[in-house]
């Protein structure tokens, strides 16, 4: 097991009925004034948004809406945010959303004591030091942003979507209120959980030998997923089956799922490939979903580079599918070949078998 640095600071407060507790959550925490930041109208539209506010009010906690945050969240309207913050004199900020909503809300949270332009930390990855706090209301189980150091922000002036790391932005408070998800789409469902099994095949295929605790943890969140998703998709209101995809998204990608399987003890675990692939779609095709990219890119991906980690790929296959290469090929090249490639092709029937864009 290699060395590594384990940095998870994030308050989460996980329930029924939680979104409620979000103004005394945050009252504890300090929070006193702050930029609420959402997307393009599913909040309001479903009555999260609401909800939220009124524990505000409730905890004494004033604040400024900055919505409009679009899929993919762009540049423009960070910086736009950003003025709004300084305006208002914010020491805060809360976002209420998916990944693109808290991603949006990151980059103003640094971008508020920053001189220059927020942009400047994407293109030349400078340091991020400093930043407001950051509390968010989950709504969509997928990028992991809620648990993550990582923000990942588009600038369609340049086709570019880069993501920055750093600890220090990661959230403060992250409320996981399983019922908010009942609303989900079909298709925003399954993008998610596509989302959060390449966050954990990012990992485990990081090129570094076995570390048991490390993948067991990693495999049984891809089983996990794999076995919950028919349910939400039968049944959107199983609240069961959505708690355990709410924890798995973040489980997935706060690096629990790492530990060990970093060259560095400061970098997080693996290539990120699939992801650099996937981002190069999403900034030139902004109407991309992320985890619906994923699901095209990764599963090449694989079929590209497992002859590199024959020893990795047959884990995978055997962990996660329980395929093993047979006896009976004239060659053992033979049965490895086509357990792994069993493998991938069982990977991606299953993202094949949930829903996908139409068109
Ligand atoms: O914009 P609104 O109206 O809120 O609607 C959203 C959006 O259209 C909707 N939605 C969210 N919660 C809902 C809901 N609709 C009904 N009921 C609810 N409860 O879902 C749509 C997608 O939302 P979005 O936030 O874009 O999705 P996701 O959470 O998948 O985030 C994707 C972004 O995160 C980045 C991706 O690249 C992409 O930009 N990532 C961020 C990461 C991180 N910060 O750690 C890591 C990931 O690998 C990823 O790159
Ligand atoms: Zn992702």
């Amino acid at each position: 097991m290699n060395d590594f640095v384990f940095h998870s600071p994030t308050k989460f407060v996980f329930g029924r009925g939680y979104v409620d507790r979000t103004g005394t959550e945050m009252k504890q925490l300090g929070f006193e004034k702050v930029l609420v930041v959402y997307g393009q109208g599913s909040v309001e539209r479903t009555g999260t948004l609401e909800r939220v506010l009124a524990s505000l009010d409730e905890a004494g906690i004033t604040y400024v809406e900055a919505g409009g945050a679009r899929p993919n969240p762009e540049v423009t309207f960070v910086r736009e945010a950003i003025e709004l913050a300084r305006t208002h004199e914010v020491t805060g900020i809360l976002a209420v959303g998916g990944g693109s909503s808290i991603d949006a809300a990151k980059a103003v949270s640094f971008g508020v004591p920053y001189d220059g332009d927020v942009w400047d930390f994407f293109a030349q990855k400078k340091p991020i030091e400093e930043c407001l706090p950051l509390a968010v209301v989950l709504t969509l189980p997928a990028a992991g942003s809620e648990g993550s150091g990582s923000c990942v922000v588009s600038n369609d002036a340049e086709n570019r979507k880069l993501g920055v790391s750093g600890d220090v932005f990661r959230p403060r408070l992250a409320i996981m209120d399983p019922e908010l998800t009942f609303t989900l789409p079909a298709y925003q469902t399954a993008a998610g959980i596509t989302d959060m099994i390449a966050h954990v095949c990012e990992r485990y295929f990081s090129g570094v030998g076995a570390v048991p605790l490390t993948d067991g943890i990693a495999c049984s969140i891809i089983r996990t997923l794999m076995s919950e998703a028919p349910k939400v998709l039968a049944n959107p209101n199983n609240y069961d089956a959505r708690a355990n995809i709410m924890w798995a998204g973040t489980l997935a990608h706060n690096d629990l799922a790492g530990c060990g399987r970093s060259l560095s003890p400061t970098v997080r675990a693996g290539g990120w490939e699939s992801h650099a692939l996937e981002h190069e779609l999403s900034a030139h095709h902004t109407e991309v979903t992320h985890g619906a990219g994923l699901a095209v890119v990764m599963p090449a991906w694989m079929r590209h580079v497992w002859r590199h980690d024959t020893k990795r790929f047959l884990s995978f296959a055997r962990d996660v599918f329980g395929i093993e290469p047979e006896e009976g090929y004239e060659s053992h090249r033979d049965a490895v070949y086509d357990a792994v490639t069993s493998a991938i092709k069982e990977l991606q029937n299953f993202f094949g078998s949930i829903p996908k864009p139409v068109g």
